[in-house]
């Protein structure tokens, strides 16, 4: 690949690995993982609970570092760069939907949505938080902690989250795990929708064959290495 082509993708790695220190020693838990995704592509991961797929999403999206390789966002090494550069690229062009939501416990549903937006400097932030809440069907909870939600309404709220601020990409940890069918598939429509019309990148982990048939590309974590699913 050309430098030109480099400059282009939006993630790419390089020969990352991981490794955790624990008592019993060193487990590695991929290495040697090459990656490329342009702009504007859906890339599903799938694999075995345990596989290391929310740890490669960490190290993706910046928010853990490779214990060997480099991870590149939009041709800058995520490593070079110091932390409140790194944070203000999360800030500006990424979300994350985390697998345990990670939402503010002493927030409400609004207020959650809120902060990013009030970040970003979003004109009438408690208006976009409420219209990205009903979005996802939380009307009726804006007022509502995370402690007063069920598992699928907190989802939510993350999911709301991460949309309302129109991210360059988009992180997502199993997005519809708590979610009826009928609501996941709603919310499978509207990361859709953002990755169509906004061009958002979508990288998503998930156990849903449906959402995964949905993406441009499909790779399985397994044993350290990824693979393209072809079929
Ligand atoms: N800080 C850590 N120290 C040691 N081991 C860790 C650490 N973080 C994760 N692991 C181990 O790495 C492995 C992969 O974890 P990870 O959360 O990435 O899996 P996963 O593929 O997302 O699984 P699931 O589908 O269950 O969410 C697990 O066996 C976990 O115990
Ligand atoms: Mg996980």
């Amino acid at each position: 690949m050309d430098q030109s082509t480099r400059e282009n993708l939006m993630i790419e790695t390089r020969s990352i690995s991981k490794v955790f220190q624990t008592e019993a020693g060193a487990v590695t838990l991929f290495s040697g993982l090459d990656l490329q995704v342009r702009p504007g592509e859906s890339l599903a991961i799938v694999g075995r609970s345990g596989a290391g797929k929310s740890t490669l999403l960490s190290l993706l999206a910046g928010l853990d570092t490779a214990t060997e390789g480099q991870v590149l966002i939009e041709g800058q090494e995520m490593e070079l760069l110091g932390d409140e550069e790194r944070a203000r690229l999360r800030a500006t062009k990424i979300s994350f939907i985390f697998q345990s939501f990670h939402l503010l416990p002493e927030l409400t549903a609004l207020d959650n949505v809120r902060l990013p937006l009030e970040i970003r400097g979003a004109e009438s932030p408690d208006k976009e938080a409420a219209h990205w809440l009903s979005q996802v069907g939380l009307e009726p909870r804006l007022h509502h902690y995370p402690a007063q939600l069920s598992g699928g309404e907190q989802q939510r709220v993350a999911i709301a989250r991460a949309f309302a601020t129109q991210p360059r990409l988009l992180f997502a940890d199993e997005p519809t795990g708590n979610l009826d069918e009928e609501t996941g598939a709603r919310i499978i429509d509207q990361l859709f929708a953002l990755n169509q019309q906004q061009d958002t990148t979508l990288i998503l982990i998930t156990h849903d064959p449906e959402l995964a048939a949905r993406c441009d590309r499909r790779l399985r974590l397994h044993n350290g290495a990824l693979t393209e699913i072809t079929s």
